[in-house]
Formats: C-alpha cells, sequence, structure tokens
C-alpha cells in the first residue's frame, strides 16, 4: 500500500485534520498530566534540513521522543546530497532504516520527489510553497483558544505571497474559517493558490479576501496573523522592507480591530519590523502557546501518518 505522505495542507481531508485535532488535544492533557503515551515505541524518524530551523526541529525530535520513537537530525549539507546524490535514491536507501521522513526545503519540488520516491511517509516541513504543519498548529490552536472553528475571521497581514499564507489560506477553506490578506499589490497571494482552494471554498461557503489597506482588513478580525517579510530563500530584502513598512502589527493597527483579537506569528519573528515587542507581549498574542502546540500538534501528524 502506498504510504499517506503530508507534502501539503490538501493532502489531508476535512475528517482527517479533524481527527489529527482530537488526537492533538488528547495527547496534549496525557502529556501535561504525565501519563505516557509511547505509540510510536521503536519507530524513526529521519529529519533532512536544508534550512535552519528552531521550532520544526526541536519539536520533531521531542515528539518521537515522547511517543517512544527516535529522531536524526540530518542536515543535507552532512548528507551525500551534498555531493549529488539525488533525492530520489536518497529516499529510496532511508525509506529502508526509517520509518517517516521530514523534510525542510528550499524547491517545494523536492518534497515531491522525496514523497514519489519513498515508501514510508513524507512529511513537509516547509517550502518555499507550504508549510502544513505551521497551518495545523495555527488552526489547531485557533479552536483551542475558540472553541470553535465556527463564524470566525483569521486575517494576515504582511507578505500574501508565502509559504505561510498559502498553507493557511488552503486549510481556512478545507475548515471553513473566514480569511483575509492586507498585502502590498506586488507581494499579493498567487492566483494558483485561489484555485487551488476553489473547490473548498465555494463547498464550505468560505469567505477569501485578499486587501491592499491592513487597518481595512482587520476590521472584525478575531486573529490577526503575521510573518517575516522576507522568507528564507528571498533575496530582495531591500525591496521588501520599503513595501511592507505600512503592514507592521502593532498597537495602533490593533486599534482598528476588536479589543478581544488575537495575534498570532508562526515565528521567528524579525522584533519591530513586522511586530512589535509590545504586541507580541502584550495580553492579545497567543504566540508562545501557539509554538508550544507544534510539539502537540505534529505527535498527532506523526501518529496518524505512522499507525
Ligand atoms: N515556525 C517555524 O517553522 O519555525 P522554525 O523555522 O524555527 O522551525
Ligand atoms: N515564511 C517563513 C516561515 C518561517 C517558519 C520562511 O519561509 O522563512
Amino acid at each position: 500500500m502506498a504510504p499517506k505522505h503530508l507534502t501539503m495542507d490538501l493532502d489531508l481531508k476535512k475528517e482527517e485534520i479533524w481527527e489529527i485535532f482530537h488526537l492533538a488535544k488528547e495527547l496534549k492533557e496525557k502529556q501535561k498530566r504525565g501519563i505516557p503515551h509511547e505509540l510510536l515505541k521503536g519507530k524513526s524518524l529521519a529529519m533532512i534540513f536544508q534550512k535552519p530551523s528552531t521550532r520544526t526541529r526541536v519539536s520533531f525530535e521531542v515528539a518521537m521522543t515522547q511517543l517512544g520513537g527516535h529522531a536524526l537530525n540530518l542536515s543535507s549539507q552532512e548528507l551525500q546530497l551534498a555531493r549529488g546524490e539525488t533525492i530520489a535514491d536518497t529516499a529510496k536507501v532511508l525509506s529502508r532504516y526509517v520509518d517517516c521522513i521530514m523534510a525542510r526545503v528550499f524547491d517545494h519540488q523536492d518534497i515531491v520527489e522525496l514523497a514519489k520516491n519513498s515508501t514510508v511517509p513524507v512529511i513537509n516541513g516547509l517550502s518555499d510553497k507550504f508549510h502544513p504543519c505551521q497551518a495545523l498548529t495555527d488552526l489547531f490552536t485557533i479552536w483551542e483558544k475558540f472553541g470553535t472553528l465556527e463564524n470566525l475571521t483569521l486575517v494576515f497581514v504582511g507578505d500574501g505571497d508565502n509559504n505561510v499564507t498559502n498553507s493557511l489560506l488552503l486549510l481556512c477553506a478545507r475548515l471553513g474559517v473566514n480569511f483575509r490578506v492586507a498585502c502590498p499589490e506586488k507581494y499579493k497571494t498567487r492566483k494558483e493558490i485561489l484555485d487551488l482552494a476553489k473547490e473548498d471554498i465555494e463547498k464550505n461557503k468560505v469567505k477569501i479576501e485578499i486587501l491592499e489597506d491592513p487597518k481595512e482588513a482587520v476590521k472584525g478580525a478575531d486573529v490577526i496573523y503575521t510573518d517575516t517579510w522576507v522568507s528564507m530563500g528571498r533575496t530582495d530584502v531591500k525591496e521588501r522592507l520599503e513595501a511592507f513598512k505600512n503592514y507592521q502589527v502593532n498597537k495602533e493597527l490593533l486599534s482598528f480591530a476588536k479589543e478581544c483579537v488575537k495575534v498570532m506569528h508562526c515565528l521567528p519573528a524579525h522584533r519591530n519590523q513586522e511586530i512589535t515587542d509590545e504586541v507580541m507581549d502584550g495580553p492579545n498574542s497567543i504566540i508562545f502557546d501557539q509554538a508550544e502546540n507544534r510539539l502537540h500538534v505534529q505527535k498527532a501528524i506523526l501518529v496518524k501518518l505512522l499507525t
């Protein structure tokens, strides 16, 4: 039987996502109460990193430990990939040793190629196009905080054309959460992503809006979300800093939203660039709860894909 991969958000059906959320909640409670849950005893996860990571690397490794398994941290620079061994051969060989492969890559095609050649599940730990583990964690966190995902509006302020925005858009459409992006015209969400979400948008009657004015966009928002203005691998730094200068999530922007609006960021943050210290450390921020949930949600993803 072909393994089940998580290369991008749409690899999971709505029911599967809810199974992951309920399992994540259960595993989080067990972890907090010290109840063992070694559901992946003896299993190994290979983690390939082409780019830096703090949360993804540590949360996946700890996830495997808590589930009774083991994780191997493999920088692509230390693998024979660095000397030209193909992704396909790497996938075929690693599949003979481990039970799952998680990879963080520059080009999304590398994830597709890994999945095509692997006989064990492949998880996308971030590519230039998608960051599904992040978006799953984010929607889980919103569900945890609001007790529901119904009648909510998530507003993303900043780069409308990056991996986190793309994954959030696809997942919001799939789960029935209204999604608004406030971004400069030059960095707006691609039609290709909106096309991928089209069926879910119609089926779930979700409102997706792409706006330019951040103040207009945050009106009525339940959640304001931001991310770096310069994602890993982007080189047009100067142009971006100029283009996004009016898109900072600060106290003034929050004054246009509901008083109880929650603020999220996938991290790492460039403090006082896309978000001010005041907001990041302020009462509306749920950013560090969100970061913690990477662990609980990824444990559920691993259990779901490996058992
Ligand atoms: N949010 C996130 O993926 O963080 P890292 O880059 O630290 O893994
Ligand atoms: N969009 C960011 C996310 C980092 C977790 C990046 O790709 O750098």
